[in-house]
Protein backbone atom coordinates (compact mmCIF):
# COMPACT_ATOMS: atom_id res chain seq x y z
CA UNK A 1 0.00 0.00 0.00
CA UNK A 2 1.28 3.77 -0.98
CA UNK A 3 1.66 6.20 1.95
CA UNK A 4 -0.01 9.28 0.77
CA UNK A 5 -2.50 9.65 -1.22
CA UNK A 6 -2.24 10.61 -4.84
CA UNK A 7 -4.77 13.93 -5.53
CA UNK A 8 -5.96 14.94 -8.82
CA UNK A 9 -7.61 17.87 -9.33
CA UNK A 10 -10.46 17.59 -12.44
CA UNK A 11 -12.26 20.23 -14.56
CA UNK A 12 -15.61 19.96 -14.16
CA UNK A 13 -18.13 18.58 -16.96
CA UNK A 14 -16.84 16.70 -19.30
CA UNK A 15 -13.17 16.24 -19.35
CA UNK A 16 -13.78 15.15 -15.43
CA UNK A 17 -16.03 12.27 -16.94
CA UNK A 18 -14.14 11.29 -20.05
CA UNK A 19 -10.84 11.06 -17.21
CA UNK A 20 -12.53 8.91 -14.69
CA UNK A 21 -13.80 6.40 -17.86
CA UNK A 22 -10.36 6.19 -19.05
CA UNK A 23 -9.28 5.59 -15.19
CA UNK A 24 -11.91 3.09 -14.68
CA UNK A 25 -9.66 1.38 -17.57
CA UNK A 26 -6.68 1.06 -15.81
CA UNK A 27 -8.81 -0.21 -12.50
CA UNK A 28 -8.78 2.89 -10.87
CA UNK A 29 -12.70 3.24 -9.46
CA UNK A 30 -14.59 5.85 -7.41
CA UNK A 31 -18.26 4.88 -7.69
CA UNK A 32 -19.13 8.04 -5.34
CA UNK A 33 -18.44 10.35 -7.91
CA UNK A 34 -20.94 9.11 -10.01
CA UNK A 35 -23.67 9.84 -7.92
CA UNK A 36 -25.23 12.84 -9.60
CA UNK A 37 -27.17 13.94 -6.73
CA UNK A 38 -24.08 14.58 -4.32
CA UNK A 39 -22.42 17.75 -3.29
CA UNK A 40 -19.48 16.44 -2.52
CA UNK A 41 -16.48 18.06 -3.71
CA UNK A 42 -13.77 15.11 -2.64
CA UNK A 43 -13.89 11.34 -3.56
CA UNK A 44 -11.33 8.69 -3.04
CA UNK A 45 -10.23 5.45 -3.96
CA UNK A 46 -8.84 3.53 -0.55
CA UNK A 47 -7.14 0.69 -2.81
CA UNK A 48 -5.13 2.79 -4.95
CA UNK A 49 -4.71 5.83 -2.36
CA UNK A 50 -5.98 7.94 -4.86
CA UNK A 51 -8.50 11.32 -4.14
CA UNK A 52 -9.95 13.12 -6.66
CA UNK A 53 -11.68 16.39 -6.66
CA UNK A 54 -13.53 18.56 -9.41
CA UNK A 55 -12.79 22.16 -9.73
CA UNK A 56 -13.56 25.09 -12.23
CA UNK A 57 -11.25 24.34 -15.31
CA UNK A 58 -8.92 27.43 -14.57
CA UNK A 59 -8.21 26.72 -10.89
CA UNK A 60 -7.00 23.03 -11.89
CA UNK A 61 -3.76 24.45 -12.87
CA UNK A 62 -3.60 26.94 -9.88
CA UNK A 63 -4.28 23.34 -7.37
CA UNK A 64 -1.94 21.76 -9.40
CA UNK A 65 1.15 24.76 -9.19
CA UNK A 66 0.72 25.06 -5.49
CA UNK A 67 0.73 20.80 -4.85
CA UNK A 68 -2.68 20.73 -3.15
CA UNK A 69 -3.18 18.36 -6.01
CA UNK A 70 -0.48 16.16 -7.95
CA UNK A 71 -1.61 15.74 -11.30
CA UNK A 72 -4.26 18.06 -12.73
CA UNK A 73 -6.86 17.34 -16.15
CA UNK A 74 -7.50 20.47 -18.22
CA UNK A 75 -7.96 21.79 -21.61
CA UNK A 76 -4.54 22.81 -23.12
CA UNK A 77 -6.69 26.34 -23.45
CA UNK A 78 -6.51 26.45 -20.35
CA UNK A 79 -3.39 25.34 -19.40
CA UNK A 80 -1.90 28.15 -22.06
CA UNK A 81 -3.78 30.84 -20.55
CA UNK A 82 -3.54 30.40 -16.90
CA UNK A 83 0.43 30.06 -17.21
CA UNK A 84 0.91 27.98 -14.43
CA UNK A 85 4.77 26.63 -13.48
CA UNK A 86 3.10 23.05 -14.10
CA UNK A 87 4.65 19.77 -15.81
CA UNK A 88 2.39 18.90 -19.01
CA UNK A 89 3.25 15.16 -19.13
CA UNK A 90 0.74 13.64 -21.47
CA UNK A 91 -1.90 14.66 -24.11
CA UNK A 92 -4.98 12.99 -23.72
CA UNK A 93 -6.28 12.70 -26.96
CA UNK A 94 -10.49 13.80 -26.10
CA UNK A 95 -12.04 17.15 -25.87
CA UNK A 96 -10.11 17.77 -29.13
CA UNK A 97 -11.17 21.54 -30.84
CA UNK A 98 -8.81 24.42 -31.72
CA UNK A 99 -8.48 27.95 -30.92
CA UNK A 100 -9.17 30.37 -33.14
CA UNK A 101 -9.36 34.23 -34.42
CA UNK A 102 -13.25 34.06 -36.04
CA UNK A 103 -15.07 37.10 -37.44
CA UNK A 104 -17.66 37.87 -40.00
CA UNK A 105 -16.22 37.52 -43.39
CA UNK A 106 -15.50 41.38 -43.73
CA UNK A 107 -12.92 40.79 -40.73
CA UNK A 108 -10.80 38.95 -42.79
CA UNK A 109 -9.21 42.02 -44.77
CA UNK A 110 -8.62 43.79 -41.18
CA UNK A 111 -6.17 40.79 -40.27
CA UNK A 112 -4.40 40.52 -43.40
CA UNK A 113 -3.91 44.56 -43.41
CA UNK A 114 -3.02 44.31 -40.01
CA UNK A 115 -4.92 46.95 -39.01
CA UNK A 116 -5.18 48.11 -35.48
CA UNK A 117 -8.47 46.04 -34.33
CA UNK A 118 -10.86 44.82 -31.64
CA UNK A 119 -10.76 41.28 -30.72
CA UNK A 120 -13.00 40.11 -27.83
CA UNK A 121 -12.00 37.11 -26.05
CA UNK A 122 -12.21 34.87 -22.99
CA UNK A 123 -8.45 34.39 -23.51
CA UNK A 124 -6.63 37.59 -23.39
CA UNK A 125 -3.63 35.89 -22.81
CA UNK A 126 -3.56 33.71 -25.74
CA UNK A 127 -5.07 36.51 -27.99
CA UNK A 128 -2.34 38.41 -26.75
CA UNK A 129 0.66 36.25 -27.46
CA UNK A 130 -0.49 35.18 -30.92
CA UNK A 131 -1.53 39.30 -31.94
CA UNK A 132 1.68 40.89 -30.47
CA UNK A 133 4.40 37.98 -30.42
CA UNK A 134 3.66 36.23 -33.32
CA UNK A 135 1.76 38.29 -35.94
CA UNK A 136 3.24 41.68 -34.83
CA UNK A 137 0.22 43.19 -34.58
CA UNK A 138 -1.13 45.80 -32.38
CA UNK A 139 -5.21 45.01 -31.53
CA UNK A 140 -7.25 46.15 -28.63
CA UNK A 141 -8.24 43.15 -26.35
CA UNK A 142 -11.26 43.46 -25.04
CA UNK A 143 -12.25 40.25 -22.06
CA UNK A 144 -15.39 38.70 -22.12
CA UNK A 145 -16.83 35.83 -20.00
CA UNK A 146 -18.79 33.57 -22.36
CA UNK A 147 -20.83 34.10 -25.67
CA UNK A 148 -18.07 35.66 -27.10
CA UNK A 149 -19.38 35.33 -30.74
CA UNK A 150 -22.08 38.15 -29.43
CA UNK A 151 -18.77 40.18 -29.82
CA UNK A 152 -19.13 40.70 -33.26
CA UNK A 153 -22.69 40.16 -33.87
CA UNK A 154 -23.68 43.72 -31.49
CA UNK A 155 -20.04 45.38 -33.05
CA UNK A 156 -18.15 45.08 -29.64
CA UNK A 157 -15.20 43.82 -31.47
CA UNK A 158 -14.50 43.35 -35.10
CA UNK A 159 -12.70 39.39 -34.54
CA UNK A 160 -13.01 36.90 -31.86
CA UNK A 161 -10.78 34.57 -30.05
CA UNK A 162 -12.24 31.30 -29.02
CA UNK A 163 -12.69 27.29 -29.07
CA UNK A 164 -14.20 26.07 -32.12
CA UNK A 165 -15.29 22.29 -32.32
CA UNK A 166 -17.95 21.70 -34.24
CA UNK A 167 -18.43 25.33 -35.69
CA UNK A 168 -22.06 24.86 -35.11
CA UNK A 169 -21.88 28.29 -33.02
CA UNK A 170 -20.23 30.57 -35.24
CA UNK A 171 -22.49 28.93 -38.40
CA UNK A 172 -25.24 29.80 -36.50
CA UNK A 173 -23.96 33.46 -35.96
CA UNK A 174 -23.16 34.08 -39.15
CA UNK A 175 -19.79 34.04 -38.39
CA UNK A 176 -16.57 32.06 -39.73
CA UNK A 177 -13.09 30.68 -38.40
CA UNK A 178 -10.50 33.54 -39.83
CA UNK A 179 -7.52 32.01 -38.91
CA UNK A 180 -6.30 29.16 -36.88
CA UNK A 181 -4.38 29.98 -33.60
CA UNK A 182 -3.56 26.01 -32.47
CA UNK A 183 -5.21 22.81 -31.96
CA UNK A 184 -6.46 22.11 -28.61
CA UNK A 185 -7.21 18.90 -26.38
CA UNK A 186 -7.56 17.64 -22.73
CA UNK A 187 -3.90 17.51 -20.80
CA UNK A 188 -2.22 15.54 -18.10
CA UNK A 189 -0.94 18.19 -15.80
CA UNK A 190 1.80 17.29 -12.95
CA UNK A 191 3.25 19.07 -10.01
CA UNK A 192 7.00 19.77 -10.46
CA UNK A 193 7.71 18.44 -6.85
CA UNK A 194 5.31 15.92 -7.04
CA UNK A 195 7.28 14.54 -10.05
CA UNK A 196 10.33 14.80 -7.83
CA UNK A 197 9.31 13.10 -5.08
CA UNK A 198 6.30 10.43 -6.11
CA UNK A 199 8.12 9.79 -9.53
CA UNK A 200 7.44 5.94 -9.84
CA UNK A 201 4.22 5.69 -8.99
CA UNK A 202 3.01 9.18 -11.53
CA UNK A 203 5.73 7.26 -14.22
CA UNK A 204 3.56 4.17 -13.65
CA UNK A 205 0.24 6.03 -14.24
CA UNK A 206 1.13 8.18 -17.15
CA UNK A 207 2.25 4.19 -18.71
CA UNK A 208 -0.46 2.87 -17.93
CA UNK A 209 -2.72 5.34 -19.49
CA UNK A 210 -0.55 5.60 -22.53
CA UNK A 211 -1.05 2.23 -23.06
CA UNK A 212 -5.02 2.73 -23.39
CA UNK A 213 -4.97 5.79 -25.85
C1 LIG B 1 -17.52 27.08 -26.37
C2 LIG B 1 -16.84 28.13 -27.22
C3 LIG B 1 -17.81 28.31 -28.35
C4 LIG B 1 -18.41 26.93 -28.52
C5 LIG B 1 -17.75 26.24 -29.67
O1 LIG B 1 -18.44 27.73 -25.57
O2 LIG B 1 -16.60 29.31 -26.49
O3 LIG B 1 -18.80 29.25 -28.02
O4 LIG B 1 -18.16 26.20 -27.30
O5 LIG B 1 -18.33 24.97 -29.94
P1 LIG B 1 -18.87 24.59 -31.39
O6 LIG B 1 -17.80 24.95 -32.39
O7 LIG B 1 -19.08 23.10 -31.30
O8 LIG B 1 -20.15 25.32 -31.63
P2 LIG B 1 -19.07 27.10 -24.26
O9 LIG B 1 -20.20 26.22 -24.62
O10 LIG B 1 -17.99 26.49 -23.44
O11 LIG B 1 -19.67 28.37 -23.50
P3 LIG B 1 -19.24 29.90 -23.41
O12 LIG B 1 -19.71 30.55 -24.66
O13 LIG B 1 -19.93 30.41 -22.22
O14 LIG B 1 -17.74 29.93 -23.31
Amino acid sequence: MEDRYLTFALGKGRLANKTMELLEEIGIHCEEMKDKDTRKLIFADEKHKMRFFLAKGPDVPTYVEYGAADIGVVGKDTIMEEGRRVYEVLDLGFGKCRMCVCGPETSRELLEHHEMIRVATKYPHIAKDYFYNHKHQTVDIIKLNGSVELGPIVELSDVIVDIVETGGTLKENGLTVLEEICPLSARMIVNQVSMQMQTERIRELIGAIKKRL
